[in-house]
């Protein structure tokens, strides 16, 4: 009398010995085990390795504003130039603006701004991008790219510029200049929206956008302006340079973090970088 598992091992075997079918069977099933545990074995390997060396390459985070949201505020105590509300078009002496787009509206009303006004956009998917035409609250001294004379002089919300070229025109005037905006005489030095990528990142609730890689735009001679501050050195007059230069360029060619010397994603390209460590 054998033991029960010798008797199922060599009843087994006699029963693969006698039908040839049951033993291709069992051999095809067992190659079939070996190839999925191969290439299951591939797939983990490459994954772990992928993820090791993304883990040990440095990661350059260039946070992105969510321009949905809202508008960047920067609060003033008294406006330098004769300044009207964009949203109750009244005069106003004090009150906040936006550094990316240049609204100013009264302090109480920004929450309203946020919802209602659109901000400059960081990355758009169009192409051929139109003006973007913020009313009012001309430079002084501007001048209609249209007919060449004086705009913005006349008192009240009038008239308009281009957040992007910097054009500033009569309301008339609109209709006689091309609505392609050509991002105007820094348009070398700006990355423009269509050629930015953002992605998001990070875990709920923390959850934010990043430039994901910025593709190199058919302007001739282009070379991008990034602009590093440190917020802390000097008297805190990095705010005031940063703030200067999120309204000509596009805000995320502007950073505070001067800990990285290269743009994320695949822009090699980029060799302009100027650092502003303002000292005192
Ligand atoms: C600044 O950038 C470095 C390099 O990408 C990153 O490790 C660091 O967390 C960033 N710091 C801030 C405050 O975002
Ligand atoms: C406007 O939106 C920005 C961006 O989301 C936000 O940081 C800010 O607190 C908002 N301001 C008001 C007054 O709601
Ligand atoms: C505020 O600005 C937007 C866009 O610049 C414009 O469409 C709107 O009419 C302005 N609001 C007022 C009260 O003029
Ligand atoms: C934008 O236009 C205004 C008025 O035309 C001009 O005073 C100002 O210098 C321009 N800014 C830039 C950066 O070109
Ligand atoms: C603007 O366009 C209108 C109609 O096309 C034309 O009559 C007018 O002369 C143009 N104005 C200027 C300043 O070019």
């Amino acid at each position: 009398m054998k033991a029960p598992l010798t008797q199922l091992a060599w009843e087994t075997k006699q029963r693969l010995e006698t039908s040839p079918q049951l033993l291709s069977d069992y051999a095809s099933q067992m190659a079939l085990v070996y190839l999925t545990a191969t290439v299951f074995g591939f797939i983990v390997s490459f994954l772990v390795a992928k993820l090791y060396r993304r883990l040990r390459q440095p990661h350059y985070e260039i946070p992105a504003r969510d321009v949905s949201k809202g508008h960047r505020w920067c609060i003033t105590d008294i406006f330098p130039q004769p300044t009207y509300c964009n949203v109750s078009g009244k005069h106003i002496i004090h009150g906040v603006f936006c550094d990316s787009c240049g609204i100013c509206v009264e302090e109480h009303l920004a929450v309203e701004a946020n919802r209602t006004l659109l901000c400059k956009s960081l990355a758009t998917h169009t192409e051929n991008r139109r003006h973007h035409w913020i009313k009012g609250n001309l430079p002084l001294c501007s001048v209609c790219d249209v007919c060449h004379t004086d705009c913005g002089n006349r008192p009240g919300l009038g008239d308009l510029r281009c957040c992007w070229c910097n054009r500033t025109i009569h309301d008339k005037c609109v209709d006689n200049l091309s609505a392609v905006c050509d991002l105007g005489t820094y348009r070398n030095s700006i990355i423009p929206p269509s050629c930015v990528k953002l992605k998001l990142v990070g875990f709920k609730g923390r959850r934010h956008y990043v430039v994901d890689c910025v593709r190199r735009p058919n302007i001739p001679n282009w070379n991008p302006l990034i602009v590093l501050a440190n917020r802390k050195s000097g008297n805190g007059n990095s705010e005031i340079v940063l703030q200067a230069f999120r309204r000509l360029l596009n805000p995320v060619q502007v950073s505070t973090n001067t800990s990285f010397t290269r743009y994320p994603g695949n822009t090699p390209f980029i060799d302009c970088l100027v650092m502003l460590r303002l000292v005192r």
